[in-house]
C-alpha cells in the first residue's frame, strides 16, 4: 500500500516536474523569438566572428565611441548578476543596476512598449537559453564633454522617454494592433524610419516619414500611396521583410538588409502579416514635392550611344592604383564597372537576382543616398537561402574590388539616377563624402562642446537643467 503511494506521489512529482520544465522550454522558445523580433544579437555581437551576445559592437557617433554590453548570463561579465526587475529596467528604461543611464544606441526607448509577459520570456532566455561568455566586450563607452557628464542622459530621459507599455486601441483588429506592437516596440521600424529632432530623440510627430541612418536614408513608410508603401500589397511588403528583395520595387541595403538578415526573416507570417496590415493603416503623409511613387520610374531615359564616350572605359583600379582619378564621365564608368551586372541597359538579370535599375525604389527616389551608400557600402545580405552580393566601391570599404574616389561615385550616381531614375541630381564629390560620413549631423551633437563651453544657446540649457537636477537630488538625499 505505501508503496504503491510513494510510487503514486514519485509519478506525481515527476509529471509536474517535466510540466514545469515543458513551460520553461517553452518560455525560452518563446523568449529566443522575442529576442529575434527585438534584433538584439545585431548590436550585441561584435563584427567579424564576435561570440552572440557577448558585445563589443561599436557604434561610431561624432561624440564618441559606444560600445554594446556582453548581455550573456556571465555573472562576471554579463548580466549573469541581473534579477528579472534589473533586466525590465535596462531593456525597457534604460537604466543599468548601477545607476548607470545608458545610451540611447540601445533602442529603449522603443523597447518602453515591450509587455510585462514578453520581458519575461526574453528574461528567461537571456538566463537560461543563451551560453554564458566570460570575457570583457573590449573597449568601454567614451564619449566626448558634454555627453561624458553622468546627468546628460538623465535630462534627456526625462524629456524623451515615455515609459508607457503599449496598450492595444479597442477600435481596431487584434492583428492591427499585433502590427503596431512589433513596429514602435520590439521590431523598432520606428527608430530607423522616423526621423530625429535636433536632440538626437525620435520626432514622433514626423511618425514613420522617412529618415537618414548611417548615410542610408530609410524611406517613409507612411500609408500614403505615393510618397509611402501605400502602393505595396502587404504581400509584397511581408516578402520584403522576408528576403529583402520585391522585384520591380526595391531591395534592402544597408541597416535594412542587417534587419532582414538577423531578425525579420525570421518572423512568423502572422507577424509579418500583422506589420504589413499596420502600416497601410498609418496615416498618409505625402512629401509635397513627390508626383510619383520612387518604384514608377519604368523606362531608361534614352539610350547611351556608348561608341561617343569621351573617355576610354578604364582598367578597374584596385586601391593601391588610382590611376583613374581623372575619369569622371558618369556613363564611361556605368559601363565599366556596373554594367557586367546590371546590364548596359540598366535592366539587370532576373534569373541571376540582379535588380533592374529601373523600377527601383533607391534610383527613382528624391534623395541620392541609397544609390551613394549602395555604390560605397555595397550590399551583403542572406535570406531564406538566398545570397545578395553587390562588390562596395568606396576606397575604405571592406569588401571592395575596385574602388571609385568620391567625385567618380558621385558622376556614376548623377549617371544612374539620370538614365534610370527621376532625374540628374547633380551630386558633387563633396556630396558624397558628407552622404558617406552619415550625412549631417544632428545640431546637438555638432553644436554641444562649443555652446557648453562658449555658455550659449543649447548647451547652456542643458547643462542648466542637469545643474538643477542634482542640485534637486542633492537637496532631496539630505
Ligand atoms: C541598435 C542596437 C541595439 C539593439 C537592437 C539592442 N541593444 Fe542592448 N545595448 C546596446 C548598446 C550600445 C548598449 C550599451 C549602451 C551604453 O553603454 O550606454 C546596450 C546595453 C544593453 C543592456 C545593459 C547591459 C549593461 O549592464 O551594461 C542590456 C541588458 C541590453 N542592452 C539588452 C538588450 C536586449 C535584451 C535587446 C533585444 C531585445 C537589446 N539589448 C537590443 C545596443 C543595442
Ligand atoms: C536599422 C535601421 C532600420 C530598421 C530597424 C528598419 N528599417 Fe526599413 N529600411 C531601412 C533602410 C536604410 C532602408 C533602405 C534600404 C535600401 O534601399 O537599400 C529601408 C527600407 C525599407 C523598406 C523599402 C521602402 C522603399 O520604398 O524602398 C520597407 C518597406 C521597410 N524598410 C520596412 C521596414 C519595417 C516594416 C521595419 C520594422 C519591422 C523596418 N523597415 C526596420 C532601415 C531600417
Ligand atoms: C557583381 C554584380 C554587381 C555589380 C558589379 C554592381 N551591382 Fe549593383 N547590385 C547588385 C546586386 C546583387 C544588388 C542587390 C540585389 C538585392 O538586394 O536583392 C545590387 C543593387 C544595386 C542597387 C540598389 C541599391 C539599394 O539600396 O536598393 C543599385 C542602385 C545598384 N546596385 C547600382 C549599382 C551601380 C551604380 C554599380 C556600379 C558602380 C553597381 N550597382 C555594380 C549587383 C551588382
Amino acid at each position: 500500500m505505501r508503496k504503491t503511494h510513494l510510487l503514486l506521489s514519485a509519478l506525481l512529482f515527476g509529471a509536474t516536474l517535466t510540466g514545469a520544465h515543458a513551460d520553461d522550454q517553452m518560455l525560452i522558445k518563446r523568449g529566443e523569438y522575442l529576442s529575434r523580433a527585438g534584433d538584439c544579437i545585431a548590436c550585441h555581437t561584435a563584427e567579424h566572428g564576435g561570440k552572440p551576445y557577448a558585445g563589443g559592437y561599436e557604434f561610431p557617433m561624432p561624440m564618441g565611441t559606444i560600445i554594446s554590453s556582453n548581455i550573456t548570463p556571465s555573472k562576471d561579465f554579463g548580466i549573469g548578476h541581473y534579477s528579472e526587475a534589473d533586466f525590465n529596467r535596462a531593456v525597457r528604461e534604460g537604466v543599468a543596476p548601477d545607476g548607470t543611464r545608458l545610451y540611447p544606441a540601445m533602442p529603449y526607448t522603443e523597447y518602453s512598449k515591450i509587455t510585462d509577459e514578453d520581458m519575461h520570456a526574453l528574461y528567461v532566455y537571456f538566463m537560461q537559453g543563451v551560453a554564458p561568455v566570460d570575457a570583457h566586450p573590449g573597449e568601454h563607452t567614451e564619449l566626448k564633454f558634454p555627453f561624458n557628464l553622468p546627468g546628460v542622459m538623465r535630462v534627456w530621459n526625462a524629456l524623451f522617454l515615455n515609459t508607457e507599455q503599449f496598450k492595444p486601441d479597442s477600435n481596431v483588429s487584434a492583428e492591427v494592433n499585433r502590427g503596431h506592437y512589433l513596429v514602435d516596440g520590439l521590431a523598432h521600424c520606428t527608430s530607423c524610419h522616423t526621423p530625429r529632432n535636433d536632440m538626437l530623440a525620435v520626432d514622433n510627430s514626423k511618425y514613420l516619414q522617412g529618415a537618414v541612418v548611417g548615410g542610408w536614408y530609410a524611406p517613409n513608410l507612411t500609408s500614403d500611396p505615393i510618397s509611402g508603401i501605400g502602393g505595396w500589397s502587404n504581400q509584397e511588403l511581408v516578402q520584403y521583410l522576408k528576403t529583402g528583395h520585391v522585384e520591380g520595387k526595391a531591395q534592402a541595403g544597408g541597416g535594412m538588409a542587417e534587419a532582414v538578415q538577423n531578425s525579420f526573416q525570421h518572423l512568423s507570417d502572422d507577424d509579418l502579416n500583422a506589420i504589413a496590415t499596420y502600416l497601410k493603416t498609418v496615416k498618409p503623409v505625402r512629401n509635397p514635392q513627390q508626383s510619383s511613387p520612387s518604384y514608377a520610374v519604368e523606362k531608361a531615359k534614352a539610350e547611351t550611344s556608348w561608341e561617343k564616350l569621351e573617355f576610354p572605359i578604364p582598367d578597374n583600379a584596385a586601391p593601391e592604383r588610382h590611376d583613374n582619378l581623372s575619369n569622371v564621365d558618369g556613363a564611361s564608368l556605368y559601363s565599366s564597372a556596373c554594367a557586367a551586372c546590371h546590364t548596359m541597359s540598366g535592366e539587370g538579370t532576373a534569373d541571376q537576382r540582379i535588380p533592374s535599375l529601373t523600377r527601383n525604389s533607391a534610383v527613382g527616389a528624391e534623395l541620392a543616398n541609397n544609390v551613394v551608400m549602395a555604390i560605397s557600402q555595397g550590399i551583403h545580405r542572406e535570406s531564406q537561402g538566398e545570397i545578395a552580393s553587390m562588390p562596395a566601391f568606396s576606397a575604405d570599404a571592406e569588401h571592395i574590388t575596385s574602388s571609385l574616389t568620391p567625385a567618380q561615385i558621385a558622376a556614376v550616381t548623377n549617371y544612374v539616377m539620370g538614365q534610370f531614375g527621376k532625374g540628374d541630381p547633380q551630386l558633387t564629390a563633396q556630396d558624397v563624402m558628407q552622404i558617406q560620413a552619415g550625412g549631417g549631423s544632428s545640431f546637438l551633437i555638432r553644436n554641444a562642446a562649443t555652446l557648453a563651453w562658449s555658455g550659449i544657446g543649447i548647451g547652456v540649457a542643458v547643462l542648466l537643467i542637469i545643474l538643477i537636477f542634482i542640485t534637486e537630488r542633492r537637496r532631496k538625499q539630505r
